[in-house]
């Protein structure tokens, strides 16, 4: 028996990086997976990687018709919802006085509206059916505090830990247990960018911000995305049932230190 079988989970932004890594370990224990995701060509290639168990689905989390389209499509496919991972965002940083509305918006658009208007979707749905269900939201250690570079990121993680707050308080009396990961530094393709941001304000030399940020991890190297499933599966089965409105760090004790 697997801890997932017979369960539906819809994930955003899993075309790539840690939403991929969480889809091929559901999948593996047993879920049928919704890969989500703005770049539809990467979500079919990964859906294609997983297999029968997997489809892609076009979806854009600031889009209110998108987002709906796309829980009818899963839920359509795959006869209803049991688990969302709201994982799809976006990263920039820049100085106080360089941020401008536009980018405010756009990472506001797909953090914090993109998860509560994807969370709600599916909310919907599961109230339904009268099944309960998990969902998850990707926070950030980012959401714990700002950085002096990284001020709308951090204020849309932190958006994200209090979604899941109010969120899970309010869901939980439907069998919705809402909570959230907050992941500290992961590698790949989203680290890539935040590692060219510093090189550009910081001065550094390109890779350089990365092995720093690794030195420092207690656990003593940057997280990969497989060391994130553990969690994402766990919170998704019935061991999680009396967990609600919480964020956990999987950090290798980065936020700690
Ligand atoms: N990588 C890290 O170090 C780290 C640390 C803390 C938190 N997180 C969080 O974990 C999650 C996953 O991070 P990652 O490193 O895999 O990111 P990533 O950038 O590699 O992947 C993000 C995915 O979201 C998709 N996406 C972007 N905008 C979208 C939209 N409007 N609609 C649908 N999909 C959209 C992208 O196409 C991409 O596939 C994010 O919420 C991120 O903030 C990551």
């Amino acid at each position: 028996m697997r801890r997932l079988d017979g369960k539906t989970a819809l994930i955003t932004g899993a075309a790539r990086g840690i939403g991929l890594a969480f889809a091929q370990a559901y999948a593996a224990e047993g879920a049928r997976v919704a890969i989500a995701d703005i770049n539809h060509d990467a979500a079919a290639a990964a859906a294609a990687g997983i297999g029968p168990a997997a489809m892609a689905v076009r979806m854009d989390v600031t889009d209110q018709a998108s987002i709906e389209a796309a829980v009818a499509a899963v839920e359509a496919a795959f006869g209803g919802i049991d688990i969302l991972i709201n994982n799809a965002a976006l990263f920039s940083a820049a100085p106080i006085v360089e941020i401008t509305r536009t980018d405010y918006d756009r990472i506001f658009a797909v953090n914090v509206a993109g998860t509560l208007f994807t969370l709600q979707a599916v909310a919907k749905g599961m109230i339904a059916r009268g099944r309960g269900g998990k969902i998850i939201n990707m926070a950030s250690q980012a959401g714990r505090r700002g950085e002096s570079l990284v001020a709308v990121y951090c204020a849309s993680k932190a958006a994200v830990i209090s979604l899941t707050q109010s969120a899970g308080l309010n869901l939980i009396a439907h069998g919705i247990n809402v909570n959230a990961i907050a992941p500290g530094v992961v590698d790949g393709e989203h680290w890539d960018g935040v590692d060219a941001f510093f090189a550009q304000y910081e001065g550094k030399a390109p890779g350089q911000k990365k092995r720093e940020v690794g030195a420092a991890v207690p656990f003593g190297r940057m997280g990969v995305a497989e060391d994130l499933t553990g969690m994402a599966i766990f919170l998704a089965t019935d061991e999680a049932r009396y967990i609600v409105a919480q964020t956990y760090n999987v950090d290798g004790g980065n936020w700690m230190s």
